[in-house]
């Protein structure tokens, strides 16, 4: 880092050292997963350069942090010639053709030349390939046919992940090349696709059927800020060209030189010396394929040594020196027997698909998310048709599309609901949108779904609130609207099914509870459509409480960064209606935070400060579960074990982490201690 000097920086070398640093901070925070400083201290940071851009702005650069929120907008995406052919790679299907690949390698190599390898992940995204100049970021394209491919540098700039000047730390010493170019694949991550559909379907439009082809429409976009506002992630594995610097022989030390520069490299990489120790690699990753939080559709095999990688020379467009073992696909076919209609808590009408139960990669599906009656007409889907689902990771699984081979005629298409199937009044397709929508604001099913919302994680999070709570409440006609779940009275509750004293008394002490909880959570939970916890933030950064929101009009809301006329008209219609005043005064009345001001909730935080790792399969709790109890204990958790890791929380198979944890004296705890000592 710049050293100071006895003279105040000039605005030059302040922007310059203020992005250097907040660069790196970004490289902590996205690529490291361990940042090094807080929210509060990058943001101080990020408004002194924003404020010196600002009254500079022939200061301001393309690798400035800045910039990283897109904005430039091309008309169409230029041409460009990769430096050398981009190749693919060679397919071994079973061990027997992994062995076949290792015979034929040996007898190319003279006798007795000893061949170890390197086991990567690939995964499916779409390859990039960057070009950095004297360590500064100045092109990023598709593959394209491997020889051609599209200029998409404003939109790679945008990716977090990708380190705009190498080396990234200003510390290091690490020697850059004149010209690098190096490839990778980008993607999306698993969780945030599936956010990111389930928001494109509430909002009624068209969503993406897998995270490859979202991570490609988000690639191609011909304005920069659109791709910005999607998590897109990527992982760098080959080094393509460096001038000027000599590279290392063996792929396990280019790896590390990538992540000296600053490059995200997939974690998890192995190292093998026989096909037995490649094969035992690929049974610990069928595994491993599950818990990861992005696609990946099988090994990637190298010779570590390259240049003797690259002396073998190709077959076709693949190199000899390497090989792609896939996973057994996790799509297989089963009858679709029926489509069952869910009403969202925005009154969308999404359909979810009853499958014959299957076994899809260890797990038994019956369900698929179909999104909208939209998708299921243009991929021409019927009851009783053969269909292709896929599933990966933890997400519901998806349906790829018919077998229309395999149709005898029986099959019945599918029509989008003309009533709703909860309250039976008329269904609504605004124009332009897919979605079909109730509209009735007292149809009980959205009640229900608004309900869960409310208490959910993201938004109040009432613990006590069961998963079928708010259905019994609104069945037995306890709960008309969201507020009524603070005016609940005990012997009502007393005479429902199932309700002893014990589970009443916590019920109403967790609703007692969440009057605590910020204005950012009210104003999350109350579900105005498009304001999700990161704009309820922004919004009440800006106008301070609800109540002010709610006189904000269409000029003061598009004014805040961040928060477009979409948001501005759903946020102005929301507090239009007579039904949500209603429900906010009862909501104000009950004594929940409306103001920014207030304090957070109280509660123990005796994990303040704490860095946790989550690793294996927990007995009971999922991930996010266990990252929630963490993280509201005022822990935190990050992707990877390091020196700075306080606690390793560690279920069934927990593997290279575990081995990580011990190494570096990380001390390992279970599900049972975090339930002890979290002091919830
Ligand atoms: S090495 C000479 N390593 O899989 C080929 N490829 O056909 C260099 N991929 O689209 C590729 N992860 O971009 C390599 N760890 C990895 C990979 C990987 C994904 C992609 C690659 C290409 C396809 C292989």
């Amino acid at each position: 880092m710049t050293q100071s000097t006895l003279f105040d920086p000039t605005p030059t070398e302040r922007i310059a050292e203020l992005r250097d640093t907040l660069n790196y901070h970004i490289y902590r925070y996205y690529v490291l997963d361990d940042p090094h400083v807080s929210d509060a201290e990058y943001d101080a940071l990020f408004d002194e350069l924003a404020a010196l851009e600002q009254a500079n702005p022939e200061l301001i650069t393309v690798d400035s942090p800045t910039q990283r929120v897109g904005g430039l907008v091309q008309d169409k995406f230029e041409k460009v010639q990769h430096v050398t052919r981009m190749l693919s790679l060679a397919k071994a299907l079973s061990a027997e053709e992994l062995q076949a690949w290792h015979t034929r390698t040996v007898k190319l190599l003279p006798d007795n030349t000893p061949l170890d390898f390197t086991i990567e992940p690939k995964i499916d995204g779409l390859t990039v390939v960057l070009t950095y100049e004297d360590g500064a970021f100045t092109l990023g394209a598709t593959r394209g046919n491997g020889e051609i491919g599209e200029k998409i540098t404003p939109n790679l700039r945008t990716l977090n992940a990708l380190p705009q000047r190498i080396p990234v730390n200003p510390d290091s010493t690490v020697p850059v090349p004149s010209l690098l170019v190096v490839r990778g694949e980008a993607f999306f991550p698993l969780d945030k696709w599936e956010k990111f559909n389930r928001d494109l379907a509430d909002a009624g439009e068209r969503t993406y059927m897998n995270p490859r082809n979202a991570a490609s429409g988000a690639l191609r976009q011909l304005d920069s800020a659109i791709t910005a506002s999607r998590p897109l992630s990527a992982y760098i594995y080959d080094i393509v060209l460096a001038d000027g610097i000599e590279l290392p022989a063996l792929q396990t030390q280019r790896l590390d030189l990538l992540r000296e520069w600053g490059f995200p490299v997939p974690e998890d990489v192995r190292y093998a010396q026989s096909i037995d120790e490649i094969l035992t690699v690929y049974d610990d990753w069928l595994e491993l394929r599950e818990q990861i939080n992005y696609e990946v559709d099988g090994l990637v095999i190298k010779i570590n040594d390259r240049p003797m990688a690259d002396d073998l020379g190709f077959t076709g467009k693949d190199p000899r020196g390497s090989i792609a073992m896939k996973f057994p696909a996790q799509e297989r076919t089963t009858k679709l027997l029926d489509v069952q209609v869910n009403v969202g808590r925005t009154g969308t009408l999404a359909p979810l698909a009853n499958l014959e139960p299957v076994e899809v990669g260890g797990v038994v599906v019956r369900n698929a998310t179909l999104h909208n009656f939209d998708e299921i007409a243009r991929k021409d889907i019927r009851i009783g048709d053969t269909v292709v689902i896929k599933r990966a990771g933890d997400v519901i699984p998806y349906i790829i599309g018919p077998v229309e081979s395999l149709r005898d005629g029986s099959e019945r298409p599918i029509e989008p609901p003309s009533v709703c199937p909860t309250c039976g009044e008329p269904t609504v397709q605004p124009v332009g949108e897919v979605a079909i929508y109730c509209e009735n604001s007292a149809c009980p099913a959205q009640l229900v779904r608004r309900v869960e919302y409310f208490v959910g994680r993201s938004a109040l999070d009432i613990r006590s609130f069961g998963t079928k709570t708010g259905a019994q409440l609104a069945e037995n006609g306890l709960i008309h609207d969201i507020a009524d779940i603070y005016y609940l009275n005990r012997a009502d509750l007393l005479a429902l099914d199932g309700y002893k004293e014990k589970k009443v008394d916590n019920l109403l002490a967790g609703v007692e509870l969440s009057k605590q909880q910020s204005a950012v959570r009210v104003l999350t939970a109350i579900g105005i459509r498009f304001v999700g916890s990161t704009v309820a933030g922004l919004l009440l950064d800006e106008v301070g409480s609800i109540d002010a929101l709610a006189q904000a009009d269409q000029a003061r809301l598009t004014a805040i960064e961040g928060v477009g006329p979409r948001i501005a008209a759903s946020v102005i219609a929301w507090f239009q209606s007579e039904h949500n005043q209603n429900v906010l005064r009862k909501l104000r009345e009950a004594g929940l935070q409306f103001a920014i001001e207030r304090v957070e909730p109280a509660g123990a935080q005796p994990f303040e400060g704490k860095t946790f790792v989550i690793t294996g399969t927990l007995p009971t709790l999922k991930r996010d579960a266990a990252k929630a109890i963490i993280e509201a204990a005022g822990g935190k958790v990050t992707g990877s074990v390091s020196k700075n890791t306080d606690y390793l929380l560690a279920g069934e198979k927990a593997g290279s982490k575990l081995t990580k944890a011990e190494q570096l004296g990380v001390t390992v705890v279970d599900e049972a201690w975090l339930t002890v000592n979290c002091g919830k």
